[in-house]
């Protein structure tokens, strides 16, 4: 390890890979499980532009702790916006910035992956879990639904039916059944995971980094167009969410720790 510069809610390292190196950038908010508020997104997508704009780095590993990659969204942070102050802040464009990013992404995931740490998942290129990850897009519970792709990208890989189950029930699932229905792409124990994904990382750090940038590129451009419009219509409705009682008594009732009551309004 060469270098290692610490934000106030992520830290990031880069370490040896034969000539080259790897990035690594780690979720650091503990005391709420790596709850992803406007400034943590905003570090993450600054220290991944970094990374892609570093010749020397060739691939990055994004993880967390092993008790959470990332409990989703902060509940806090959101839970009084409304539907105009949710378009206007937009704070969501920041977290597709991800999207941009042309080098490979690995998420290194142990623990609670919920909700928009599900969604921060799944916007990587290839995800290691530990056996003690827990993947899920529990949003439906606080009464709004996924904002940051959940329901676009949960669908592409696992087709409608177990989409809708997961998106409708918010049933959090396993390692074990990510790897079955196609969400990830290894499991190892706890201690070794994030150990796993670093050596992939290395792995891909040794191809030639255009030959993989453009690897990247086309297996992601089997999800365009109808992608964005579909994270597009995903958006609207999010915001348009914190319109309803539903969402104010949702938030409200997980921050003081209480079961919601929904009416439907
Ligand atoms: N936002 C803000 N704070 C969160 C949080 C979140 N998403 N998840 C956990 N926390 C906080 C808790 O409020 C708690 O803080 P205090 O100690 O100050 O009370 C702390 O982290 C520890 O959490 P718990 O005491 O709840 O820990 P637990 O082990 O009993 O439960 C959990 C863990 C099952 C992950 C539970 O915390 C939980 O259900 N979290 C919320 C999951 C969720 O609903 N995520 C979706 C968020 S919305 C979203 O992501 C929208 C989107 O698509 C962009």
């Amino acid at each position: 390890m060469v270098m290692t510069i610490t934000y106030k809610n992520i830290t990031t390292a880069r370490e040896e890979a034969g000539q080259a190196f790897i990035g690594i950038a780690t979720l650091n908010r503990p005391s709420v499980l790596n709850a992803l508020n406007h400034e943590l997104m905003t570090e993450l997508v600054a220290a991944l532009q970094e990374f892609d704009q570093d010749e020397t780095v060739r691939a990055i590993v994004i993880t967390g702790s092993d008790r959470a990659f990332a409990a989703g969204a902060d509940i806090k942070e959101m839970c009084d916006e409304t539907t105009v102050s949710m378009m206007l802040k937009d704070r969501l464009a920041t977290w597709d910035k991800i999207k941009n990013i042309k080098k490979p992404i690995i998420a290194a995931v142990s623990g609670f992956a919920l909700g928009g740490g599900c969604e921060l998942s799944m916007m990587c290129d290839i995800i290691i879990a530990s056996e003690t990850a827990q993947f899920g897009q529990p949003e439906i519970n606080i009464g709004v639904i996924p904002g940051a792709g959940g329901t676009q990208r949960l669908t592409r890989v696992l087709g409608k039916y177990k989409a809708m189950e997961l998106t409708l029930t918010g049933r959090p699932f396993s390692a074990k059944e990510a790897l079955e229905l196609g969400l990830v792409n290894k499991v190892l124990p706890v201690e070794l995971y994030l150990e796993e994904a670093k050596a992939m990382a290395r792995e891909i750090a040794a191809k030639s980094p255009i030959a993989v940038r453009l690897a990247k590129e086309a297996v992601l451009k089997s999800f365009d167009g109808t992608l964005d419009e579909g994270l597009t219509f995903e958006r609207k409705n999010f915001y348009m969410l914190f319109s309803s009682e539903d969402q104010k008594e949702g938030m409200k009732a997980f921050l003081e720790k209480r079961k919601a009551v929904f009416t439907g309004r």
